[in-house]
């Protein structure tokens, strides 16, 4: 077999913000075999509504075994054009959505790592994400994604990461992942869902609510985690912690790896979460930090006036500027109210930070733009060693599922894969990893 090594800097080479992340080597990916995978927009098609009078005939196929792909191979695009139009499963369309996505997956490995690379077109790279503005001596939201309401009657600006997410399962602790998808994880009372728990119905619950995770919405859960399922989920009915710890020590999870264009890009990696009772993240830290004190509204951290031009913020023509810095732990210091804010000062909600322990697995992943593509190359431990991750073994193919968030959107509002599978090493799978040498 011909060596399929070489330096790949001068792919990376292509914005300042991946450069710094360019010195390690990694596959020749022209050597490497191509995938095309058209992701779609699900609209509000949980779990429950596949498994439903409104999807019988699927319903059936799938409690038997059988993937969404043995009647839908082909269809992506088709449902997508349907479902983001508002046809079906959409009550809150946005205006001038794409319906699909088509996404190029190559993947490679070696004996310590896995490699993948990823490439799909969007007109507006989201390199950038939520601000807030300083107006009549207070702060408030000046920017956020394409789903909240004052977006979409204008009132304001819509600014948004874009997302690149894998969910990976191995093959045997989640078993209904390797047919059904992520749909297993999608349920009708998830924030922006048909039946949407709200922070008060959370806030009395022993494990979600205050006086335990402190969560303010639902997201993503394993049906396994639950003692019972109802018509819309079964949110509150969480196993005990002593059945959840059970089940993780077990690796009765989902890996989530997102890649995301502000939150983690410029740090030159993706974050790392699974997949159990909720969204969960790795132990350490994320690539990122929540730049907002809620109780005080106010930043927590603004950046150091002495590298800033004398500021603490960003002047509006700093909105989504890729020349603007991006807020990360060496340019911030303690947010001052004293620091002479004037209206129309910008901040960001989230920086930058280095990624520390098992949220560190996802590095270097690298994200460049050009010529209205992104291209993200992934590097990860085969094996990392953590008790929340999956070791992944040569010879083996795993259910694995993806999703991009384009053009300023969140949660739910992304397209999606139907159940896919990749193999490291062989050539079974939809994505097959190459071996390199
Ligand atoms: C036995 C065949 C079958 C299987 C398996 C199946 N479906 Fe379907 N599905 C259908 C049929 C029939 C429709 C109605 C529209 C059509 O003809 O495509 C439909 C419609 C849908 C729709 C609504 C959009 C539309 O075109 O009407 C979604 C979303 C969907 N299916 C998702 C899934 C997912 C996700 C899976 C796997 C977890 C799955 N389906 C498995 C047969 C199936």
């Amino acid at each position: 077999m011909k060596t399929i090594w070489k330096m790949t800097g001068v792919l990376l080479a292509l914005t300042p913000v991946a450069a710094a992340y360019a010195q390690s080597a990694g596959p020749d990916w022209s050597a490497v075999p191509k995938s095309e995978i058209t992701l779609f927009y699900p609209g509000q098609a949980s779990l429950q509504w596949i498994m439903g009078k409104d999807h019988a005939k699927g319903a059936k196929a799938i409690a038997q075994g059988r993937n969404c792909l043995y009647c839908h191979e082909g269809e992506e695009a088709d449902k997508g054009k349907l479902l983001v139009s508002g046809g079906k499963l959409e009550p809150k369309p946005i205006a001038g959505k794409i319906g699909s996505i088509k996404v190029t997956m190559q993947a490679a490995y070696d004996k310590d790592y896995l490699y993948m690379k990823a490439s799909w077109p969007t007109k507006d790279p989201g390199m950038y994400h939520e601000y807030a503005v300083f107006k009549n001596g207070k702060w408030e939201t000046y920017a956020t994604n394409r789903a909240n309401a004052n977006v979409a009657a204008g009132k304001l600006k819509a600014s948004y990461e874009d997302r690149f997410s894998i969910m990976l399962g191995d093959g045997k602790s989640v078993p209904t992942y390797n047919n059904q998808g992520c749909w297993i994880t999608c349920h009708n009372d998830l924030r922006y869902m048909p039946n949407e728990v709200k922070k008060a119905e959370i806030d009395p619950h022993p494990i979600l609510g205050t006086a335990g995770l402190k969560k303010d919405d639902i997201r993503k859960y394993l049906p396994q985690s639950r003692t019972a399922m109802g018509e819309n989920g079964g949110w509150d009915k969480i196993k005990s912690k002593a059945e959840i710890d059970a089940m993780k020590a077990s690796g009765a999870f989902l890996e989530l790896w997102q890649w995301r264009g502000y939150r983690s890009n410029p740090i030159g990696a993706a974050d790392d979460g699974h997949v159990l009772e909720y969204r969960n993240a790795d132990s350490g830290a994320a690539p990122f930090f929540n730049n907002w004190d809620g109780a005080k509204n106010e930043p927590r951290f603004m950046y150091n006036p002495a590298g800033n031009n004398g500021r603490g913020g960003l002047v509006e023509s700093e909105f989504r500027n890729a020349k603007a810095p991006v807020l990360n732990e060496k340019n911030r210091v303690k947010y001052d109210p004293g620091q002479g804010w004037k209206d129309g000062d910008l901040m960001p909600k989230y920086g930058n930070q280095e990624p520390k322990g098992s949220g560190a697995d996802n590095k270097p992943v690298t994200g460049t733009w050009a010529n209205g593509v992104w291209t993200v190359i992934w590097q990860r431990k085969l094996n990392t060693g953590n008790n929340d991750d999956i070791a992944l073994k040569t010879g083996e193919r795993y259910p694995i599922g993806l999703a991009i968030h384009d053009d300023n959107a969140t949660a739910r509002f992304h397209h999606v894969s139907f159940p896919l599978t990749i193999s490291i090493g062989g050539k079974g799978g939809d994505i097959n990893a190459a071996a390199l040498k």
